[in-house]
């Protein structure tokens, strides 16, 4: 079999053990020939791409990013971008495509499986919104990352009697916050998934200083929001894409914690250093599993499903059910957080 492999959307450590483990069962198990698409999408649509053999992809397990680039570019940015990439997958002879990807490269995997291409979806993601798989690649790492800076943020904020406030990735969800707050025992969580108040907040953290602590760590979702009318905030907009802007919350809100209660507040925007580097072993496990099941489901011939994984089994679904909602942060898992804050 002929295999194409593109990763596409946000980078996620885990991405070369993906590739790694699609091209050791497709070449060395199955003498499969497999090729990886550059910068996504837009490799597909350029007809770019490079042999992926053994030598390839020898040393990429532990490397952070991924070896084959990646773009936000998707076929349904150009006019003829679907039917380009199905001339591309005929020119190329291929007989199957293994996108690597989050939403919004599930949703265009989607579309190219309903236009008749054979495809196999992997998903990726340090947002762990996809809600069709208990956890994704990446989140783990993004976690980790999250959590030692608030270890370290902890030191300066104490020295310094400030109130910190640190923003984590996410989107439109609150998973690296919940998480990376409750690892590291921050004060408080602020999730997009429960707009805040910004008095009720505030109250908190002074609560905090009122019983002689002499700092406060305040985690916040990138995506988070206060409660309509309860404090004025500017959501970022959008960039080329159509993708938001995110990015402002830690400052807006670090500025109403400092008025309201005299302390000096600080933004901390921890940003893509969540994404970048080595994956943690989890990760590697779990993208390197994901790997050998898409080609083996590229075997069966069941095209149309991605990778995902239930307990501790993987699992295929359908790219149908994949991208119909996300997976949000629930009330009683914020409640749990809220307790030990
Ligand atoms: O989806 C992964 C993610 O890192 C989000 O957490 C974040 O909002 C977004 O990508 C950032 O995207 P970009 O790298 O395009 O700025």
């Amino acid at each position: 079999m002929r295999i194409g492999v593109l990763t596409s959307g946000g980078d996620c450590p885990g991405l070369n053990a993906v590739i790694r483990s699609v091209v050791h069962r497709a070449v060395v198990d199955h003498g499969d020939e497999v090729i990886g698409f550059r910068d996504g999408w837009k490799g597909l649509l350029e007809c770019d791409y490079l042999k992926l053999d053994l030598d390839a992809v020898g040393g990429i397990l532990a490397r952070g990013g991924t070896i084959l680039g990646s773009s936000r570019v998707q076929p349904s940015h150009l006019r003829d971008g679907v039917e380009r990439a199905k001339g591309h997958v005929a020119e190329l002879g291929l007989d199957a495509i293994i996108p690597i990807g989050g939403e919004g490269t599930l949703k265009a995997a989607r579309l190219m499986s309903d236009s008749g291409l054979p495809v196999v979806g992997v998903p990726k993601t340090i947002d762990n919104d996809i809600a069709v798989t208990d956890v994704t690649f990446g989140f783990d790492t993004a976690v980790g990352v999250a959590t030692e800076a608030l270890d370290r943020l902890k030191t300066t904020a104490e020295s310094h009697q400030r109130v910190l406030v640190v923003e984590v990735m996410g989107r439109h969800t609150g998973w690296i916050a919940l998480h990376s707050g409750m690892a590291a025992g921050a004060h408080a969580i602020v999730v997009p998934e429960r707009p805040f108040d910004i008095e009720e907040l505030a109250r908190r953290v002074g609560e905090r200083f009122d019983a002689g602590k002499r700092f406060a760590i305040v985690v916040a979702a990138e995506g988070a929001k206060p409660r309509p009318g309860s404090m004025e905030f500017d959501e970022g907009g959008k960039d080329i894409y159509g993708h938001e802007r995110f990015a402002g919350i830690a400052r807006q809100l670090s500025i109403e914690l400092e008025q309201r209660l005299g302390k000096e507040a600080r933004p901390v925007i921890l940003g893509h250093v969540q994404r970048g580097g080595t994956p943690t072993a989890y990760d590697r496990v779990l993208a390197t599993r994901f790997g050998w099941h898409a080609v083996e489901a590229v075997h069966r011939g069941e095209f149309g499903h991605m990778t995902a994984l239930r307990g501790t089994d993987i699992v295929m679904v359908p790219l149908a059910e994949a991208v119909e909602t996300l997976k949000t942060v629930p009330a009683d898992r914020y409640e749990e957080a809220e307790c030990v804050l």
